[in-house]
């Protein structure tokens, strides 16, 4: 047993990294119908019913491309990679309190895991074809448990998904009823379980920034607060109410360095919560727009062209950006980072891009107060 050095140890987005988890597209399938999620087929002049089941081969091995591709230069960087274990996600799901025709993929470890310092925690999740996605992070996870005697390794509550905890109208919301409901951050998660996305977070030494969204509610931040808070974090939920779908915090805000968070212009954060920040002396940079709209993004694609901005950091300076985004890579190169152009469009088909497709297990560095 190794006693020497954590295994598990990673407290923000940025410090150096040392092991991380890339995720994979291996039998990937086409995500499903459910409560908490309407997925939509980009082009179509007349809406047809979404695919289900597995996604064709060829669309799967693209992305499974790009992400050997990142596992390479992570690995030409000095990173352990590892990657989730195979599974069958075309298999159906029944539990006591829902049914579903097939689960999703283990692309976006981001998701579900997240490293807390020297903590583990899988998130409930939000959606049904997503429940058992941990089960692609459990061999690893038992690994670290084993190796790291100091880690330690917590599992949120699942909800029950049934469906009453999401609110079905929330589908059909006209735009003007967004518009009015935007300060309110009511989406298609009711309020009466715990529910969150391991995504939803973005970590800063001691201070978690949670956004409330479709897959984040209020309980769910009351949880991590309680969960969190005696081991010495600070957790601050965060809003974006521009963003009328939101669903994880790494296409909206993003911390690039002790100091500087890159902000997407569409999505400003909430009136008043940039105090701490400004307080502190961060500084936030806004994103320039990505390279393509939104209509030509991946026809299966549930994100927005803001995934551009999904970068990951290898360090304090260097930074992996898709390769085709040239203003973001040149704003970086600005503020002194080394830029790693990386080809990832085909990832963006499963909604996510670098940071998503990751989960960052040790990262070096210790936990530090950037908001003292
Ligand atoms: N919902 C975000 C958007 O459309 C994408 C977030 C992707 N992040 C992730 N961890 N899967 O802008």
């Amino acid at each position: 047993m190794r006693t020497d050095t954590r295994i598990v140890n990673s407290w923000n987005e940025w410090d150096t990294l040392q092991e991380v988890v890339v995720g994979t597209a291996e039998n990937a399938c086409f995500e499903p119908t459910e409560p908490g999620h309407r997925p939509q087929e980009r082009g179509l002049s007349e809406p047809r019913p979404f695919p289900t089941g597995p996604k064709p081969r060829e669309l799967n091995e693209k992305a499974e491309e790009e992400l050997t591709g990142l596992v390479s230069l992570l690995e030409s960087q000095g990173v352990t990679v590892r990657r989730p274990a195979p599974r069958d996600y075309s298999v159906p799901l029944k539990t006591p309190t829902f049914e579903v025709e097939n689960q999703y993929c283990a692309v976006c470890p981001r998701d579900v895991m997240i490293t807390l310092g020297n903590e583990i925690l899988e998130a409930t999740m939000s959606r049904r074809s997503r429940y058992f996605e941990y089960e692609a992070y459990r061999s690893l996870v038992y690994k670290y448990w084993d190796e790291d005697p100091l880690m330690t390794w917590s599992v949120a509550p699942k909800p029950s998904m049934a469906d009453d905890m999401y609110r079905q109208d929330f589908w059909t919301w006209p735009l003007s009823k967004r518009h009015e409901e935007m300060h309110n951050f009511e989406f298609c998660v009711t309020q009466d379980e715990v529910v969150f996305d391991a995504a939803d977070m973005a970590r800063m030494g001691k201070d978690i920034f949670v956004q409330e969204s479709m897959t984040t509610n209020r309980a769910g931040i009351r949880w991590i607060t309680r969960h969190l808070e005696p081991k010495g974090f600070r957790v601050h939920p965060v809003h974006f109410p521009l963003d009328y779908f939101p669903s994880h915090i790494d296409a909206t805000f993003i911390p690039l360095r002790a100091g500087l968070v890159l902000t997407n212009p569409e999505r400003p954060i909430n009136s008043g919560e940039e105090k701490l920040f400004l307080a502190n002396d961060w500084e936030f940079v806004t994103a320039p727009q990505p390279l393509t709209g939104n209509d030509e993004m991946p026809r299966y694609c549930q994100s927005s062209k803001w995934v551009s901005i999904n970068v990951l950091s290898i360090s304090p300076s260097k930074i992996i950006v898709e390769e085709q985004e040239k203003p973001l890579q040149d704003l970086l190169c600005s503020l002194g980072f080394e830029v790693f152009p990386l080809p990832f469009r085909h990832v963006y088909e499963y909604g996510g891009s670098l940071h998503c497709a990751t989960w960052d297990v040790r990262r070096d560095g210790v936990c530090e107060d950037y908001f003292p």
